[in-house]
């Protein structure tokens, strides 16, 4: 008989079944990391959340799920919206099913108590007997992510040729420019397709207007570390931003930067913008003794591959994201 019991941090120290068979990634492959310290860097995934929650047959634990209220989400499309973790660590597919189902069907009753009207999930694509479960407790797919990383270690610039624009850090005047790129580029349905517009619950008007905001707050120093733009006579055409990873450094001793947002202006597309933008932030990360850069996308966005495939980067996840609509 399972238990659906809310857990502390000290209730998995030592599951070692927390670890995949599966690839984990180039980070949780890295062998000048410790093991014990990969564990911790997992559980603290788990464990970030508001609730925390463990399915257990007798005394052992089955499955793990984090459900954790997204502040920004909820104050940007004014409903209360909440992200979800779960990893059935059963063993044979049966029970795995049986074990996610009945904790999705938990967890989805405790969000709805708590007054949740959304709740999103970023699932591996190997936990199948989980995503079967999450579609019959109707959750619906959104979108595909992949994500990159290189080892800035191996990272060389690109031969310099001569660009006609110039790319250096941004500057206050740029942010009205910066602004329209990321709203005509984020709201064009033909060149993105984003999990917020994929969703038929959630308002249009605030998906595009969702990445204004983010590049706002990007420029602004809160959602990003450095943000660098194109420009040609003075005009932004494109910019990049790049976020160090806290958490990894603290968990994983590695220094990593994210790259949240980029773009470039739709008049000046195919003209290398992007491909020098990367080239010029990674080239800044690798200067300021950076060990990893990762970004995530869509995995329709060719562009964004292309570029990253080219300078050596590894798959470091594919996540296949849900929503349910409470
Ligand atoms: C993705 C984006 C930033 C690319 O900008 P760009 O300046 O046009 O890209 P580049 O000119 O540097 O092209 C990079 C590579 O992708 C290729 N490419 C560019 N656009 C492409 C497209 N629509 N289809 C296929 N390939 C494309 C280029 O040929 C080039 O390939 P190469 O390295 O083999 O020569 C731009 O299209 C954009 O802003 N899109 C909307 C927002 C977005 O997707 N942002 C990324 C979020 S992660």
């Amino acid at each position: 008989m399972f238990k659906v019991l809310e857990v502390n941090k000290s209730d998995l120290k030592g599951i070692t079944t927390l670890f995949d068979n599966n690839y984990e990634g180039v980070l949780l492959e890295d062998r000048s990391i410790s093991r014990e310290s990969k564990l911790e860097y997992i559980i603290a995934q788990f464990t970030k959340g508001d609730r925390f929650f463990a399915v257990k047959e007798a005394d052992k634990i089955l499955a793990l799920a984090g459900l954790k209220k997204e502040d920004w989400d909820t104050e940007h499309f004014g409903i209360k919206m909440a992200s979800l973790k779960i990893k059935s660590i059963a063993k044979g597919k049966k029970k795995r099913r049986q074990v996610s189902r009945f904790l999705i069907g938990d967890v989805v009753k405790t969000a709805n108590k708590e007054g949740y009207q959304h709740i999103s999930i970023k699932i591996n694509p190997e936990q199948k007997e989980e995503i079967f479960s999450l579609e019959e407790a109707d959750f619906y797919y959104v979108t595909s992510l992949i994500t990159y990383i290189v080892d800035l270690k191996g990272f060389s610039q690109s031969p310099s040729e001569a660009l006609p624009f110039i790319i250096d850090d941004y500057k206050s005047k740029d942010l009205t420019e910066l602004k329209k790129i990321a709203y005509e580029s984020f709201s064009d349905r033909k060149a993105w397709s984003d999990r917020f517009h994929n969703d038929p619950y959630l308002d249009n008007r605030k998906c595009d207007e969702l990445y204004v905001k983010w590049l706002t707050n990007c420029c602004l120093g809160k959602e990003a570390d450095i943000v660098l733009v194109a420009r040609k006579d003075d005009r932004p055409l494109g910019f990049i931003s790049a976020k160090y990873d806290r958490k990894i450094k603290r968990f994983l001793g590695k220094k990593v930067a994210s790259i949240p947002l980029n773009a470039v202006d739709k008049r000046c597309r195919r003209q290398g913008i992007y491909k020098s933008l990367v080239y010029k932030m990674l080239s800044i990360l690798k200067r300021r003794s950076t060990d990893y850069a990762m970004i995530t996308t869509q995995l329709n966005t060719l562009a964004v591959r292309k570029v990253w495939h080219n300078i050596g980067s590894r798959i470091e996840s594919l996540k296949l994201v849900f929503h349910k609509k409470l």
